[in-house]
C-alpha cells in the first residue's frame, strides 16, 4: 500500500511536471510566435505596430497579418473589414515605399475618419440608385448613405465586419465572411470567401468567391487607396495613368451611371495613352468632372473576363514605382480622393489631404441592379460568384 500510494505521488508529481512544461512549453512557443508575428509587422513596416490591431469586434478577434516575399514586399492586412493596411515595395532606388495609405490602429478605422480605407467592400460596390432595386418583382430597400443613394453595400458593409482569416503561409491569407440573409436589406445568406495572395513578383492577387441560398445581387470589390510615391508624399495629381478602356459610364449629379456607355476619345476621360492624372483635371467645361468633383467614374474595361486582363497601368512620378491592374471584371471605378478631407492622419503621421491617394476599383457598373443594359450582378443557389483581380508592382528606372 505503502509502496504503491509513493508511486502514486511520484507519478501524479511527474504528471504535474509534465503538464507544467507544456504549459510552459506552449506560453513560450505562443510568446515566440507573437514575437515573431510582431518582428515581420515591424520589418514590413516601421509605421505598424500589432498590438494596436489585437482586440475584438462583434465579439470576435481582430489581428494583422503580414504576407511577404524574398522581393522585398510585403502586405499587412486586418480580417477589421479585411482591410489592406500597408503595402510596402522598393521603389527604382530599391528603397522600401509603402504605397498603400492606411491607419495605425483598428479604433481608427472604425472611426469617422474611415473612408473605406483599403477595405473589401460589398455585398453590393457602388452605388445603388435611391437605396431600392427589384428582383422578382420584389421591391428590396439598402440603407440610404451618400447623398440619395446607397453606396458600397449600406451602412454596415463588408468594410465593417470582422472576417474569419486563415494564414496558411507567408504569401496567402484566407478571409471568410457569412453575410446573412437580409443582412443590410439584401436577401440571401452569403458565403464569401476571399483570398489575398503575395506572389513571388511583387503581385497581390485578390480572388472573391461567393454563393448563396437565394438569389441576391453581389458586386465586392477591394478599395485600397494607393499613392505610388509613398504614403505621405503628396499629390497624386503627377501620377501617369493608363487606362484600358475606350467608354465610361458617365454620371447624373449624385454619381448614378445615367446607363450611356460614353466613348472617352475627345473627353478628359481618354486615358488610353499614359497621362498624368492632373493634366485636364480643371478642365471647367466638362459636366463629368464636374459631377464627380473629379475623377470618380467607371471605366467600361476594353476587355473583360473570364481570364485576366490588363485593366490600367499607373507610375508614381517620383518613386518610378509602376502599378499594372489586371482584373476579370468588366469595369474600374477611377476615384482619385476627391473626399479626403485632411481631418484625419495616416499611420506615417501624414494627413489624409485631398488627393493625396487614388482607388481603382475593379467591379461590376454601378447601379448594376437597376440599369438592364449594364452586366448583370445577380448570384442564384447553385452558381458560383468567382473574380479575381491583380495589382502588381515594378519599377520603371
Ligand atoms: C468611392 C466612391 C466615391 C467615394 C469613395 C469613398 O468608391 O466612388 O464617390 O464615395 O468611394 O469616400
Amino acid at each position: 500500500m505503502k509502496h504503491s500510494n509513493g508511486l502514486a505521488v511520484i507519478a501524479i508529481a511527474a504528471l504535474a511536471l509534465s503538464a507544467c512544461n507544456n504549459a510552459s512549453k506552449n506560453e513560450s512557443t505562443a510568446n515566440a510566435e507573437n514575437t515573431n508575428a510582431q518582428d515581420s509587422v515591424t520589418a514590413c513596416s516601421s509605421y505598424l505596430d500589432k498590438k494596436y490591431f489585437e482586440d475584438t469586434a462583434d465579439g470576435k478577434p481582430t489581428d494583422l497579418y503580414v504576407l511577404k516575399n524574398s522581393n522585398g514586399a510585403c502586405v499587412a492586412i486586418t480580417n477589421y473589414g479585411g482591410r489592406i493596411v500597408s503595402i510596402v515595395v522598393p521603389d527604382k532606388n530599391g528603397k522600401p515605399t509603402d504605397v498603400a495609405v492606411g491607419f495605425k490602429t483598428l479604433r481608427e478605422y472604425q472611426g469617422p475618419g474611415d473612408a473605406y480605407y483599403g477595405a473589401l467592400v460589398g455585398r453590393v460596390g457602388n452605388r445603388i440608385a435611391k437605396g431600392k432595386f427589384i428582383l422578382d418583382g420584389k421591391t428590396y430597400t439598402i440603407a440610404v448613405n451618400n447623398g440619395p443613394n446607397s453606396l458600397h453595400g449600406g451602412i454596415k458593409g463588408f468594410q465593417a465586419v470582422v472576417w474569419d482569416a486563415t494564414q496558411a503561409n507567408d504569401s496567402t491569407l484566407s478571409l471568410s465572411y457569412v453575410s446573412k440573409d437580409g443582412e443590410e436589406g439584401f436577401p440571401g445568406n452569403l458565403t464569401v470567401h476571399v483570398t489575398y495572395t503575395l506572389g513571388g513578383d511583387n503581385s497581390i492577387k485578390i480572388n472573391y468567391a461567393a454563393t448563396t441560398d437565394k438569389k441576391t445581387v453581389v458586386n465586392l470589390t477591394n478599395h485600397t487607396y494607393f499613392n505610388l510615391n509613398g504614403e505621405g508624399s503628396g499629390t497624386i495629381l503627377n501620377h501617369l495613368v493608363q487606362i484600358n478602356a475606350d467608354k465610361y459610364t458617365p454620371v447624373d449629379a449624385t454619381l448614378i451611371p445615367t446607363g450611356k456607355l460614353d466613348p472617352v476619345a475627345g473627353t478628359p476621360f481618354d486615358f488610353t495613352k499614359p497621362t498624368a492624372i492632373g493634366a485636364r483635371i480643371d478642365t471647367a467645361a466638362n459636366q463629368q468632372l464636374k459631377n464627380g468633383g473629379g475623377y470618380d467614374h467607371n471605366f467600361v474595361l476594353n476587355d473583360a473576363g473570364p481570364s485576366l486582363h490588363q485593366a490600367a497601368e499607373v507610375t508614381g512620378d517620383q518613386s518610378g514605382i509602376v502599378m499594372d491592374v489586371f482584373t476579370t471584371e468588366p469595369g474600374m471605378q477611377f476615384y482619385i480622393g476627391n473626399f479626403m478631407s485632411g481631418k484625419s492622419s495616416f499611420k506615417s503621421g501624414a494627413n489624409d489631404n485631398y488627393r493625396t491617394a487614388f482607388c481603382m476599383e475593379t467591379q461590376h457598373f454601378p447601379d448594376a441592379p437597376n440599369q438592364k443594359t449594364f452586366p448583370s450582378i445577380v448570384l442564384e443557389p447553385g452558381k458560383a460568384y468567382n473574380t479575381t483581380t491583380v495589382y502588381k508592382f515594378g519599377v520603371k528606372k
